[in-house]
């Protein structure tokens, strides 16, 4: 499939205003607190063309892959009527966003599973700024699998001097003729996860991507694949980073390679060249040698080049100050049980090889009972938490509903940085630390979507 204008797609009106909004640049700042975007969204069976003059059968967001790209402004209401047309249960996360518990999207948790021809409306007001994404959070390996992930752009409420190029990351385990690989490997799960067959940037495979010349632009990648780590680099080209998982970074940062994991989003801002028909290649580096993944390419910019002036942090998000002189500590040790079958007698997959604080949960109770959180915490109170990644393998580790401030880790050197999940190396401790001031269970989990299901989720619940 084709990039495509996919706002098109969604209807998108400003309640209050009655004039349609297609894009947020549109919406005037006056108005800020009484406009509403609204998107209708689906989720759907569709035929996408991943592999070349092949067809595969995707769970398409509208149908579509890559999904609706949806656009909302930081302090407006986002409402999304959503329309499950699958044959099975879904919800949707926004991974990312903090938001009431209610809407954030976790079967069992925070809302009952959105039943085969159900609908579901999802309403929030994003509270901060920056690149974020959706996915269900129910079978979640075949979901995410088959392409049920999307971007979700809260923009500034100030207009910023870039444009936008959304890059998003996803592999598929297919076959040279479209169809499905299995799309979990019991024996791959149990280490560092089933990796993709065909990678994709933005639905196509290794594609050249249209950027104005003269601009500074803000490249938002977004790994949005169940497994991939994926160690981003533009070669020589100089760049920024501005935000890291959609928080921006205090300073912007000289950007050299980036390890995004599952689930992890990275903003850099790039002077492109003023000459029309130059090229940037981006590349997932392993060790010295890079695989180039896509391409940005100048075209007429059409208006006179930005000046190439510095490169200015973006405007903080609202996020509260841990207090650590007052924080209280936890402590998350990341295990795994080193079985010799990572499946039992019956030959099925071993639900509890992954452990946070000596718990499995693969986050699908269904008719069970919920089990206890992983933690109760105090609303209001600062935290500073501990985490241990006693495993040989690499975890990128989330949390939903909070922002979390990253203090530092005993393998590598950490300015501090607000995110809302962090990739802890093998064997590497972190410490963390947020203000507990979101009510409500959130999930705590690992992004390798196959971890998750594997025992490596437990939640925290904050009253
Ligand atoms: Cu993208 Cu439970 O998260
Ligand atoms: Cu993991």
């Amino acid at each position: 499939m084709r990039r495509r204008d996919f706002v098109t797609s969604a209807l998108v009106g400003a309640l209050g205003s009655g004039l349609p909004r297609f894009t947020l640049a549109m919406s005037s700042a006056d108005q800020a607190g009484r406009n509403k975007t609204h998107y209708k969204l689906t989720a759907e069976l569709a035929t996408g063309e991943i592999v070349p003059g092949q067809q595969t059968t995707i769970f398409g967001y509208n149908g579509q892959f890559p999904a609706p790209v949806i656009r909302a402004r930081q302090g407006e209401v986002l409402r999304v009527e959503f329309h499950n047309k699958l044959t099975q249960a879904t919800t949707i996360h926004w991974h990312g966003i903090r938001l009431p518990n209610a809407m954030d999207g976790v079967p069992g948790l925070t809302q009952a599973p959105i039943e085969p021809g159900e609908r579901f409306v999802y309403e929030f007001t994003p509270p901060d700024a920056g690149t974020f994404w959706y996915h269900p959070h129910i079978h979640s390996i075949e979901q995410l699998g088959k392409g049920l992930v999307g971007a979700l752009i809260v923009e500034e409420q100030q207009p910023q001097p870039y444009h936008d190029v959304i890059i998003g990351l996803k592999d598929w385990r297919l076959n040279p003729d479209g169809s499905y690989l299995p799309l979990s490997l019991p024996r791959e799960a149990f280490r560092a996860g089933t990796l993709g067959t065909v990678a994709t940037v933005n639905g196509q495979q290794q594609p050249t991507i249209d950027v104005p010349a003269g601009k500074v632009l803000r490249l938002r990648f977004l790994n949005m694949d169940n497994t991939r780590v994926f160690n981003l680099s533009l070669g020589k080209q100089p760049a920024q980073i501005i935000a890291i998982d959609g928080s921006p970074v205090a300073a912007p940062r000289t950007f050299d390679q980036f390890a995004a994991g599952a689930g992890m989003r990275l903003d850099l801002a790039v002077h492109s060249p003023n000459e029309i028909g130059k090229e940037i290649p981006v590349f997932d580096m392993k060790g010295r040698f890079g695989r180039e993944i896509a391409r940005l390419r100048t075209v007429d910019g059409a208006t006179a080049p930005t000046p190439n002036h510095s490169i200015q942090a973006l405007p903080t998000n609202p996020i509260a100050k841990p207090d650590l002189a007052d924080a209280e500590t936890l402590n998350f040790v990341f295990e795994w049980q080193g079985a010799l079958s990572p499946s039992n007698r019956h030959g099925d997959v071993d639900h509890s090889f992954w452990l946070i604080n000596r718990r499995a949960w693969e986050g699908e109770h269904g008719a069970g009972p919920l089990p206890e959180p992983l933690a109760r915490l105090t609303l209001g109170k600062s935290y500073v938490v501990n985490l241990h990644n006693a495993t040989p393998h690499h975890h990128p580790i989330h949390l939903h509903g909070l922002i979390f401030t990253v203090l530092q880790s005993d393998k590598r050197h950490i300015t501090p940085y607000e995110t809302d999940t962090i990739l802890m190396e093998k064997n590497e401790r972190a410490q963390i630390a947020f203000v507990a001031d979101n009510p409500g269970k959130w999930m705590f989990h690992c992004h390798v979507i196959e971890h998750m299901k594997t025992g490596f989720m437990g939640y925290i619940e904050i009253s």
